[in-house]
């Protein structure tokens, strides 16, 4: 497991990169990845939409092209205080200051749910991608951008002593576990790194997922995640 995939280290690491966080975050997640990504939900104006680890607000800016209203969660609070003077405290971004593993949200209450560079930092990404699947509805959207893992023997262990990178064969796992149907994966990345991060979509089932089969703790870490 990565130094960063703890919540207290997170929030510390966030403390201090939530200074430069817009001016070095272009360089590996860019407005047109953000776009591509975006533009892989069916999205309607009305849509109920939850930006899961929003940051600095990058993503919402992005999801508010296309929806009226979106709810930003984000366990940092200096993070959240450069999203704050963007959009004002009531305007179309709802912020709230919270924990992606215990959403304070009721079931059911999105329609689409997005997080963008935040699940490499979840100390247990199954059960966050059910928690994120718990508060959207039945046939709604989820929609999670992660690091792709490096190649080479070297690159790939530095990156997975810092945090959680993984292939589109993992997050095809992380979701099937976390209990999600019809999972699709895209890569994304900037010009000199095209294939840097995976975007997954996923449907919540409309059948309810019967209990045992992703409901409960399963065994379904990443493979790699703990190299
Ligand atoms: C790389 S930033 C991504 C910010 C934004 N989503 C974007 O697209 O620019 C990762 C964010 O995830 C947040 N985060 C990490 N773990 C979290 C958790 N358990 N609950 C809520 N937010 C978390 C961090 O505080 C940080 O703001």
């Amino acid at each position: 497991m990565g130094v960063l995939e703890d919540k207290a280290r997170a929030r510390l690491f966030y403390k201090y990169l939530s200074r430069v966080y817009d001016r070095v975050n272009p360089v590996v997640w860019t407005e047109a990845m953000r776009d591509e990504a975006v533009a892989m939900l069916d999205l309607a104006a009305d849509d109920r939409v939850l930006d899961v680890g929003c940051g600095t607000g990058f993503a919402t800016e992005g999801l508010l092209e296309a929806v009226e209203t979106v709810y930003g969660i984000d366990q940092s609070p200096h993070q959240l205080a450069q999203a704050y003077p963007k959009f004002g405290k009531r305007g179309p971004a709802r912020f709230h200051l919270g924990d992606a593993e215990r959403l304070p949200f009721e079931d059911d209450a999105f329609d689409v749910v997005w997080s963008s560079g935040s699940i490499e930092y979840w100390p247990d990404p199954v059960a966050t991608l059910r928690e994120l699947r718990r508060v959207a509805r039945p046939g709604g959207q989820v929609l999670v951008v992660g690091p792709n893992e490096p190649t080479g023997r070297v690159r790939r262990a530095l990156a997975n002593a810092m945090m959680l990178f993984y292939t589109e064969a993992e997050a095809e796992r992380m979701f099937a576990a976390a209990g999600f149907a019809d999972v699709r994966h895209r890569l994304l990345g900037p010009d000199y790194a095209p294939t840097i991060a995976i975007a997954t979509l996923a449907r919540v089932p409309e059948e309810p997922v019967p209990a045992g089969d992703a409901a409960g703790e399963t065994d379904a870490t990443p493979a790699g995640a703990d190299d």
